[in-house]
């Protein structure tokens, strides 16, 4: 008789619980630096504190649905996706490295995409590191198509506003506004988590002609940014006092927005894929998306 190996256990997925954020955040951390190691990359996150933040910040946020992966009653992995619009986000997925590329990943992807379904989102999205050959075949297999390359970049504050334009901090009236321009660039709204960030501070809207041209929930790795132009959202970017996380996420197909980021000290950390399932627009305008879409 053949010792079966521990892969072989049945594993089992189940809805995430706050109790089991230590032991999905220390995965995360052992998970992103081992790969990120490996390829010879920055970590996303510094240290396991902060990906037990992350992860509690998705378990705990309402309008995300989060599961775990358990072998032998033992959590070797989680899954988030975020909920609170027409398009569905997910991420972060992580599995403990001693348990991957045996299936886990495809299962708790298939849990979050078959839960975003049945709530009838139109599309589904996610953001991959461009180094990653396992997550670009996973989620290609599983019906994702590769839609945008991003350079995540970070660099020291630009602190400076382009003629014409004024940034100041978003509030809760101006949220009709923003989401008009999130449906004319993107074709729906991320309301709900604009909302959230007015609520938490750090949103911003840029005004140019007497009307807002540009929102960011926050310039940083969890934040997106929609803006009418390429201006608008030069001067979203040279306001931040910082990047938050590992730097924001430029599309670098957009080679004037990327030029400009470069000639004003900033530099690529790496770089990233968009990749989406379901309803997707070309976006008519300047954007940057978030980790998650
Ligand atoms: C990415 C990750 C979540 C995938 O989970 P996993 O449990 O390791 O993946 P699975 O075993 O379910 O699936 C991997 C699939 O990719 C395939 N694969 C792996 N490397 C491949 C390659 N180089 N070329 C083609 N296919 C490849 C495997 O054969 C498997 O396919 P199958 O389901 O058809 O058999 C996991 O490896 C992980 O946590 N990585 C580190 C953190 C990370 O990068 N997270 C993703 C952030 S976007």
């Amino acid at each position: 008789m053949t010792a079966q190996p521990a892969a072989a256990a049945a594993l089992t997925i189940r809805p995430a619980r706050p109790e089991d954020v230590q032991t999905c955040g220390q995965i995360c951390y052992d998970a992103f630096s081992t790969i990120s190691a490996a390829h010879g990359f920055p970590c996303d996150l510094p240290n396991a504190e902060a990906a037990t933040g992350a992860i509690t910040m998705a378990f705990s946020t309402p309008g995300f649905y989060c599961v775990v992966a358990e072998t032998g009653g033992r959590i070797v992995g989680s899954n988030c996706i975020d909920e609170r619009a027409v398009i569905a986000g997910i991420g972060p997925i992580t599995i403990a490295p001693a348990a991957q590329n045996s299936g886990a990943g495809r299962k708790l992807m298939q849990a979050v995409m078959d839960h975003a379904s049945s709530r009838g989102a139109a599309g589904i999205r996610l953001v991959q590191a461009a180094f990653h050959n396992r997550s670009l075949s996973l989620y290609t297999s599983l019906g994702f198509d590769v839609r945008e390359p991003l350079s995540c970049i970070q660099g020291p504050a630009i602190k400076r506003t382009p003629p014409g334009c004024t940034v100041r901090p978003a509030q809760a009236a101006d949220l009709d506004a923003c989401n008009a321009l999130s449906r004319r660039v993107h074709g729906y709204d991320r309301g709900a988590d604009l909302a959230h960030s007015i609520r938490h501070g750090t949103a911003a809207v840029v005004e140019r002609a007497g009307r807002i041209t540009a929102y960011t929930t926050q310039l940083a790795f969890f934040g997106h940014a929609t803006a009418e132009a390429n201006l608008d959202m030069q001067a979203l970017i040279a306001s931040a006092d910082s990047f938050g996380g590992p730097g924001i996420l430029v599309p670098s197909r957009n080679s004037q927005l990327l030029r400009w980021c470069l000639a004003s000290g900033l530099r690529v950390v790496q770089p990233m894929t968009l990749m989406s399932l379901g309803l997707y627009n070309q976006p008519s305008g300047a954007w940057l998306p978030s980790i998650l879409f």
